[in-house]
């Protein structure tokens, strides 16, 4: 049955309703612990939007007006919902066997050496159509939703040539199609050198920019054989119907990332990508400093990039140089605590000299293998320190900077996407103090309930 009139929702009674309001955006310093916090509050839905926010009392008699459905929501906080604004979700299989070798004491370089690693997940993700690649993220999908996370990107990147990234790319446009989360779409040009181009990064990094990104910013025409470089729209479902050209005019990526490691690619090859990236409309962000430091955040904030992510091994000067810019500092802690590291970034310091800190699961398949926000909010309390207040901030609103979605979601303000979860706590701080388990008893996305427990 369709409704003739909005859904309208009124949320009653929450013991704290977070509204994360007004500026700065995004927060940095002191206001990263600033939640804006409403007690016994209330949130007014109509549609897809946030009608009004304040005490419960005062929604009252508007929602009765507008005959609202009543939700209560005592004992409970309220929130916006996550923003996981880091997520490599399209890959075949898992990484077990990574797994169990490291814990036997082969370290992550070693293992991607010998070939295990992001080239064997883009192994997997050769031999997996399409559909079965859908099928596998939209169980992970389910999940997200059910932990409390209403928005997040999504990298290709374990497709390592044309073929296969289109083909990942085209699977986050088919789930975006058919979804209630909203997939923000990021084109991981540089990942790892695919085997045929051994000893010849310049050469793919040529054919990166020459072919991969035209075509995945919708600009490009579709491309001839190349070594190794096969014509994109072969490899699509329902290809041999598909005009020759129709891939290639498609916008199949929003935003551009590259991973700048000693083991991954050089601060110069990632320039030329996420340049030439940029040319076509595509907006950089970096995977920086996580294995070694290289100067990939500099490079970040050189070229204007929404987030650098990781920062494990950032300079004094980094710092400083984040903390000046409008680069997102994106921590991402569940690549630490499944690689079993004992050091993890310094939040403490990026948010001392004033940097916009996020927090981002990098879900993957092998190195952050969780899908969980409020286990992540609780590795950024536990082993870095962050108060639960500046993760909340860090998994919300800061994390829509990231996405440059501020202006519509991270915060519950009117006028902004009815985004929000109902956690089974009567305080925020009860989120990471209670860990490894899931709170989210609701998760509301552009005004519909799209999960509850019972
Ligand atoms: O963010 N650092 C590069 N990419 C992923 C790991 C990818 C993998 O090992 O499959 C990350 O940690
Ligand atoms: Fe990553």
């Amino acid at each position: 049955m369709r409704h003739s009139s909005p859904l309208r929702l009124l949320f009653r009674n929450a013991a704290q309703l977070i509204t994360l309001s007004g500026p700065p955006v995004p927060r940095r310093g002191t206001a990263l612990g600033k939640l804006g916090i409403i007690a016994r509050g209330g949130l007014l839905t109509q549609g897809e939007t946030i009608l009004r926010v304040g005490p419960s009392h005062s929604l009252e008699r508007q929602a009765l007006r507008l005959r609202a459905e009543a939700i209560d929501c005592r004992g409970c906080v309220v929130m916006p919902g996550f923003v996981d604004s880091h997520t490599h979700l399209i890959f075949a299989g898992s990484r077990v066997n990574d797994y169990e070798l490291r814990l036997r004491g082969e370290t992550y370089e070693e293992i991607a050496q010998a070939g295990g690693g992001i080239q064997s997940s883009a192994e997997r993700v050769r031999k997996a159509g399409a559909s079965s690649l859908a099928e596998q993220a939209r169980k992970f999908l389910t999940q997200f939703a059910a932990h409390g996370t209403t928005t997040l990107e999504v990298k290709s990147g374990y497709g390592l040539d044309f073929e296969q990234e289109i083909k990942i790319l085209r699977v986050i446009r088919l789930l975006q199609a058919g979804q209630t989360l909203d997939l923000v779409p990021t084109l991981l040009a540089l990942h790892a050198l695919p085997t045929s181009f051994r000893g010849r990064p310049r050469q793919y990094v040529d054919q990166v920019i020459k072919r991969l990104i035209p075509l995945a910013a919708g600009v490009g025409a579709a491309p001839e054989a190349a070594p190794g470089f096969s014509p994109a729209h072969a490899a699509l479902k329902g290809g041999a119907t598909t005009p020759k050209n129709q891939a290639a005019r498609e916008r199949l990526a929003e935003f551009i990332d590259c991973f700048c490691d000693r083991s991954a690619f050089s601060v110069e090859h990632c320039r030329r990508v996420l340049e030439a990236g940029r040319a076509f409309g595509l907006v950089p962000r970096i995977h920086a400093e996580q294995l070694s430091r290289t100067g990939a955040a500099r490079l970040g904030i050189e070229l204007g990039a929404a987030s650098a992510d990781h920062l494990d091994q950032l300079s004094a000067a980094d710092i400083h140089a984040l903390a000046g810019s409008g680069v997102v500092a994106t921590l991402l802690p569940g690549a630490n605590f499944h690689l079993g590291l004992k050091t993890y970034p310094n939040a403490r310091k990026l948010i001392a000299a004033g940097a916009a800190v996020a927090l981002a699961t990098d879900f993957n398949p092998g190195t952050s293998p969780t899908l969980n926000m409020q286990f992540i909010m609780s590795l950024a309390c536990t082993q870095m320190r962050m108060t639960p207040a500046e993760a909340i901030t860090a998994s919300t609103i800061n994390g829509a900077c990231a996405l440059r979605r501020a202006d519509r979601i991270g915060s519950l303000e009117a006028g902004k996407q009815a985004d929000l979860i109902v956690l089974d706590v009567e305080d925020y701080r009860e989120i990471p103090y209670y860990f490894a388990v899931n709170h989210c008893g609701m998760t509301v996305k552009r005004g519909r309930v799209i999960c509850a427990r019972p």
